[in-house]
């Protein structure tokens, strides 16, 4: 769990990262339609989380700045016992002036009152543009006399990009409980003949574990549909003989996992597949262990494109000498993706990967990133030798790079042939 005080040092430096006389706003995320009047679970906007811990809709964060102080304000919606009857409790003005240490809570309806009686103070307005845009339009018609409007999102991101102690430890969690959902599946024949039925088995063991979320729509694609990156329709029966690409992580009170295994159906690999297998694994590792303070993540991903542009030399996937397939992108048929991305309280975390100047950033400790290379052979592919035609395959884990160079994260999640077969 994060305590309150660390909300509070994130507001506070927010606010320090503010011009003087400014006032910034970040808003709560908002129900979405799923069809007619049924709705999408709620999910608050992780920027918004990320200052407050605030999890229902409908509110607002206000920090307002003069010359040297800055104030915080917090609106939420109004207690209201006719809509608590349908839609659940709300924490109500007076308690989240309890449970959160922020200056003032208004209900969220005196919203534009409180906003424009403190026209004195904005001369420069930070907004989430991305969020809200008619809220944005709104504010801007009753905030003439604002000289600049800037994006508040920049601020927060960036700060996301260094992950606390308290923050680790609830990766850690999450991973945890996608370790026990990947193991399951490792023991495959209990849990169905579907691609659906192994993912509901997934999701059952993250729900029951307290992580009422996956952290993204879990990819459960056998054999060939390991081929579409992002597949996630989830709907085919699985073949003996195949493997089975789970891409599937849960979120843990808010914070993400996401752990890439591959495996075999009928729990043990074939020669084939031992040989792509073992290539992937050989370079995730590798990849791995490159990691330290001071390294360029695309440094990391040219890496993983040359040794998996050897390794498919070595099997007969490509043909040539490596230099010159890695200029022509010959490689990218097979690897089509980056080695991995930022991750917290977003699976794909919106942290930046450029500074200011737009060069990019070192990785530091504190950061949390992906790494999973991966080789995709299709089933059509008349360019690669029959055998390794229909193979997907993506190893990823989760990495914190830390004073003396990393710590996998999910270093207990197996990934050795011989682990899988015999879990
Ligand atoms: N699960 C999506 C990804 O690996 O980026
Ligand atoms: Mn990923
Ligand atoms: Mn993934």
């Amino acid at each position: 769990m994060i305590q309150e005080t660390e909300y509070e040092k994130r507001r506070t430096l927010v606010a320090n990262s503010m011009k003087k006389h400014s006032v910034a706003i970040v808003h709560s995320a908002t129900h979405k339609t799923r069809s007619n009047d049924t709705e999408y679970p709620f999910r608050q906007d992780s920027n918004f989380y990320y200052l407050t811990g605030f999890k229902e809709d409908n509110a607002c964060l206000m920090i307002v700045k003069n010359k040297k102080m800055f104030k915080t304000i917090l609106f939420v919606e109004k207690k209201d016992a006719i809509k608590e009857l349908w839609t659940g409790k709300r924490l109500g003005r007076v308690d989240a002036k309890q449970v959160f240490n922020v200056d003032k809570v208004y209900e969220i309806d005196l919203f534009e009152d409180i906003f424009a009686k403190n026209k004195e103070l904005k001369q420069h307005l930070y907004f989430d543009f991305k969020l809200n845009y008619l809220r944005f339009k709104a504010l801007k018609r009753i905030s003439k006399g604002i000289s600049t409007h800037i994006n508040i999102a920049k601020n927060i991101e960036k700060m996301r990009l260094i992950k606390s102690d308290a923050e680790v430890k609830l990766i850690k969690k999450a991973l945890l409980i996608t370790k026990k959902a990947h193991h399951k599946a490792m023991r495959l024949e209990k849990l169905g003949k579907n691609e659906y039925e192994l993912q509901a088995s997934i999701e059952n063991i993250f729900k029951k574990n307290g992580a009422y979320s996956d952290a993204y729509t879990s990819i459960v694609a056998g054999g060939n549909s390991a081929n579409t990156l992002h597949y996630i329709s989830n709907d085919k029966t699985l073949v003996d003989g195949d493997l089975i690409l789970i891409d599937a992580g849960c979120e843990y009170d808010y914070y993400a996992s996401d752990i890439t295994r591959t495996i075999p159906v009928s729990g043990k690999f074939s020669k084939a597949q031992k040989e792509l297998y073992e290539m992937v694994l050989d370079v995730q590792v590798k990849i791995i262990k490159m990691i330290k303070q001071g390294v360029m993540r695309t440094d990391l991903h040219k890496k993983s494109e040359e040794l998996l542009c050897k390794g498919m030399i070595e099997l007969g996937i490509l043909k040539g000498n490596v230099k010159k397939l890695l200029k022509k992108k010959a490689h990218k048929k097979y690897y089509p993706h980056g080695i991995g991305h930022w991750m917290g309280l977003d699976v794909h975390d919106e942290a930046p990967y450029l500074n200011k100047k737009g060069n990019e950033i070192p990785l530091e400790e504190g950061m949390v990133l992906t790494i999973e290379p991966g080789i995709y052979c299709d089933e059509n592919d008349k360019d690669i030798p029959k055998k390794y035609r229909g193979i997907g395959i993506r190893i990823e884990d989760d990495i914190l790079v830390t004073k003396g160079g990393y710590e996998n994260l999910s270093i207990d999640i197996v990934k050795e042939i011989a682990d899988i077969e015999n879990t």
